[in-house]
């Protein structure tokens, strides 16, 4: 293991409390509205550029959501069909001309179906190409679960259109694989049959000028043959016992870099991209840190990824939610969970399901989508009482206060603010890439 990558501890997750009002989701109303109710939807980003601002197009606000058609497949309910959508799912936008929830338009599919090398579109990021008037790249998890579980983060590149009446995309015909699981710098398939490896978030670092990309990984090395040290054990409480399961949590955040001159020509195949060694492991703790994302602010780096209750081992739990780190010294860290913890927003334990795949955009507003609701006054783990979302909740709003963050703000069902405005000519506050 390199010197830079940090650890988020046992010690650290013992931390982790449900229900402290600072960094608890507020329960939303079993009444929500629906965006449409022709698909359901759930991991959703905003249209943005390579330095994480999201941006408008031409004065249109724009969302990627991960979705599947509503349609009734076993002629019964629409149950098993939200909890089996990982099989069927694409990706497709939304367009708004105020980022208010109740306008968004479901504008359908966005990849053509030639771009699928694999059957599943997962998650990535929606990011206008710099230097170029409309071009815009789609940078998503190419899977597929059988004959073996693959997940190779890849990129689909389009253009996008607008006029009075709304948004539309051409191009998002062919499929670029970045990287793939590499056995050493994370878990393999051969390592690992449940690896992951996925959700690819590009950005610029703003101290180099550098092309970086961020993923969700495994812990490189034969799963269930971790030995959890002292670095991963933290500080213990006297008499604390770590389980022996806890090497079955071993997420990790891991980071690509580009090659210089690569991006502005948009080429982003295998040979261009070096994998390096994870900002953050979670070996012993968790096993799944998903869509980890990046915030550069006040001279601090805020590293945040989103992870289950399910997914905590050796005895450690925790809520559904996002989780945060933060470094002093910029990319490589070290990095310390936020609130000590890491915990930055969890479900309340009244409705411990009710929302998932967080995103935190530079200003701190926080975008999720509703899962599924527990009716009032039944016992919140029992699904037989569940209303299904499938549709963003309500954003809210975080303060960044150094190593602490606090909720602070509840706005609109899938209200999504713009910090900047495509095309380039109007204000830019970030400084280029440089290569
Ligand atoms: C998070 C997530 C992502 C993945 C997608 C699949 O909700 O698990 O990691 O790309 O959902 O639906």
């Amino acid at each position: 293991m390199t010197s830079y990558t940090s650890r988020w501890t046992i010690a650290d997750a013992l931390k982790v409390h449900a229900d402290d009002p600072t960094t608890t989701m507020p329960v939303i109303d079993q009444n929500f509205p629906t965006m449409d109710e022709s698909v359901m939807i759930w991991d959703t980003g905003a249209l943005r550029n390579i330095h994480g601002q999201t941006v408008t197009f031409k004065g249109w606000h724009v969302i990627w959501s991960l979705a599947v058609d509503k349609i009734d497949l076993n002629n019964d309910d629409i149950y098993d069909e939200w909890h089996s959508r990982n099989d069927r799912a694409y990706i497709g936008y939304w367009y708004s001309r105020t980022g208010n929830g109740a306008d968004w338009q479901w504008g359908g599919r966005l990849l053509n179906t030639s771009a699928d090398l694999r059957p599943h579109e997962w998650s990535g990021g929606l990011v206008m190409r710099e230097g170029t008037g409309n071009v815009v790249d789609m940078f998503y998890t190419s899977e597929a679960d059988s004959p073996i579980n693959q997940s190779v983060p890849s990129v689909s590149t389009g253009q996008i259109f607008a006029d009075a009446n709304g948004v539309w995309f051409g191009g998002f015909k062919t499929t670029t694989e970045m990287f793939s699981a590499d056995g050493i710098h994370n878990a393999n398939s051969q390592q690992d049959e449940y690896f992951d490896f996925r959700d690819p978030h590009p950005f610029v670092n703003p101290a180099d000028g550098r092309v970086y990309c961020l993923y969700e990984s495994n812990v490189a090395g034969m799963r269930g043959e971790f030995t959890i040290g002292s670095e991963e054990q933290g500080v213990l409480p006297p008499g604390f016992a770590v389980d022996a399961g806890a090497q079955y949590g071993a997420a990790s955040i891991g980071i690509a870099v580009l090659d210089d001159g690569a991006y502005k020509s948009g080429d982003f195949s295998a040979t261009r991209w070096t994998q390096l060694d994870p900002l953050v492991t979670a070996l012993g703790v968790n096993d799944q840190m998903e869509r980890p994302h990046i915030v550069f602010r006040d001279n601090l780096t805020y590293l945040f990824t989103i992870s289950h209750h399910s997914t905590y081992s050796g005895g450690l739990s925790g809520p559904d939610g996002v989780y945060g780190f933060v470094s002093e010294d910029g990319l490589f860290g070290p990095y310390k969970p936020l609130n000590s913890s890491g915990l930055v927003l969890g479900n309340p334990s009244s409705a411990p399901y009710e929302t998932y795949s967080h995103f935190v955009d530079p200003d701190g507003y926080v975008q999720a989508f509703i899962d599924t609701l527990p009716a009032p006054g039944e016992d919140p783990n029992n699904p037989s009482t569940f209303r299904i979302g499938a549709t963003l909740s309500p954003t809210v709003k975080l303060e960044l206060d150094g190593d602490r963050t606090f909720i602070s703000e509840v706005h609109g069902y899938g209200q999504v603010y713009a910090q900047a405005a495509w095309p380039v000519g109007n204000a830019w506050d970030h400084r280029p890439a440089t290569v």
